[in-house]
């Protein structure tokens, strides 16, 4: 049975921007003169509880969704509109524009949902279910609260599973005992919620988590959804996801011949500590494949590529992991590089998120890594293709040539400025 009334208008108050609070009360208005009752549901009103700000807002309807977003686009025909309608999940995006800001929604109906088999996308079996058979199918009691924003009950909390007392004692619980089973990605949302708030999993939750990665039943399942929350855990930059990631076997996910590091703490700080103080030269986006790339190096090009393909990972994803291996093989030979552009050529070509994963797994390479990034990759010649056919020259593989020796004396430092390249150039086409 839910607690006894708990009332989190200021919590709303406080957690939500001032342009959302409006959407709030627009969709609460019209959830009253549809009428329907609707509620904030999911890590939306985890996150009031929280006080934390929460940027997707979920909407959940008792009934049909999609009616009650045309009728919104219908109530408020200047201010919001219908983004997509997804009939098969009977879910919609609205967007509003208050005070020139674009506001999304999602809005879902209840819904009841069943796993066909271990790691597939649910199926949606009744859509307008009673909220308990909603929530009772959600990953876990912090995440499965609805938050009523029908006037006469407005901002009161519906909690059937004990969400607010977890919160409370910052615990991680799954619903049931098959969750995990059914949807192993939970594993990588439990790690990453344990991280991102300080909490631990209950007891009986981490039995569960141990028995699923136990099982192996996940092989080769929801690779796309792993991706997406592996992305999210590593994306905090936090060694802690790192350290339980590999402590708890977790890594079986990705794949089981994953060998644990001798320090996984030092490891995992080093990735941290890279990331920060090579951002710069990171797409933010891609710290993660730091995290995953360094677990990987000593793996054949085939079997990462296979695990990229697993994960449905892009052409740039899967050649940073890549990259690095191959960079990791030749580690010794990039240790006897001596002159600038020997070092400039080995790294040429890779990706720095691969050269910062080699970084972590070589340390003794940063000076060199330092001058490739800081220096050498930066410098350009002046001459142009233009140039050389200005002075005469015939367009051909000559121009890569003359063009490839410029670079490769500058950076070798034979020459700076725009004069001195002029002078190197006219004395090359003497020779
Ligand atoms: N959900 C679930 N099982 C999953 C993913 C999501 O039950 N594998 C449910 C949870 O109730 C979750 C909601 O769907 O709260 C929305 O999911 P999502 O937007 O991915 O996560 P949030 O909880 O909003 O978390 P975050 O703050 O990381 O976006």
């Amino acid at each position: 049975m839910p607690n006894a009334r708990i009332n989190l208008k200021k919590e709303l108050e406080n957690a939500v921007s001032e342009n959302m609070l409006k959407v709030i009360y627009l969709c609460s208005e019209a959830a009253d003169s549809f009428p329907v009752s609707v509620f904030l549901i999911g890590g939306a009103v985890r996150d009031v509880i929280i006080g934390k700000n929460h940027f997707d807002t979920d909407i959940t309807v008792q009934g049909d969704a999609l009616e009650f977003a045309c009728f919104l686009e219908k109530k408020y025909p200047d201010i919001c509109k219908i983004k997509e309608i997804h009939d098969k999940f009977g879910t919609a995006k609205l967007v509003f524009s208050i005070n020139n800001q674009q506001i999304d929604i999602d809005v879902a109906g209840t819904r009841k949902e069943t796993y066909p088999y271990p790691g597939s996308l649910p199926k949606v079996e009744e859509i307008g279910c009673e909220l308990y058979e909603d929530v009772k199918r959600r990953d876990f009691s912090i995440n499965s609260m609805a938050l009523s924003i029908n006037k006469n009950d407005f901002a009161d909390l519906t909690d059937y599973l004990g969400g607010y007392d977890d919160i409370k004692n910052k615990k991680i619980r799954v619903l049931h005992p098959s969750s995990f089973i059914e949807d192993p990605t939970r594993i990588i949302r439990a790690l990453k919620f344990r991280v991102r708030f300080d909490y631990e999993l209950e007891e009986s939750t981490k039995i569960l988590q141990n028995k699923c990665l136990d099982s192996g039943m996940f092989d080769n399942f929801c690779g796309e959804r792993i991706k997406s929350e592996l992305k999210q855990a590593f994306n905090l930059n936090r060694p802690e996801i790192m350290e339980i990631f590999l402590q708890e076997n977790i890594y079986k996910l990705v794949n089981k011949d994953i060998n644990i590091p001798e320090s996984v703490q030092n490891l995992a700080e080093n990735c941290e500590k890279t990331a920060l103080e090579y951002l710069k030269f990171l797409k933010p986006d891609f710290i993660w494949l730091i995290y995953l790339g360094v677990l990987l190096t000593d793996f054949s090009q085939e079997k990462i590529a296979d695990i990229a393909y697993n994960l449905y990972l892009s052409g740039i994803e899967t050649e940073i992991l890549t990259g690095a291996a191959i960079l990791s093989e030749k580690a010794e030979e990039i240790e006897q590089a001596s002159s600038n552009y020997e070092i400039y050529q080995s790294f040429e070509g890779f990706l720095p998120e691969a050269i910062l994963i080699l970084l972590i797994k070589t340390p003794q390479l940063k000076e060199k890594i330092n001058l490739h990034l800081k220096k050498f990759k930066k410098i350009k010649i002046y001459t142009t293709g233009q140039n050389l056919i200005d002075l005469g020259l015939k367009p051909g593989p000559l121009f890569g040539e003359i063009l490839g020796k410029l670079l490769k004396a500058k950076i070798n430092g034979e020459f700076s400025s725009k004069e001195e390249e002029k002078k190197f150039l006219a004395a090359q086409m003497h020779h």
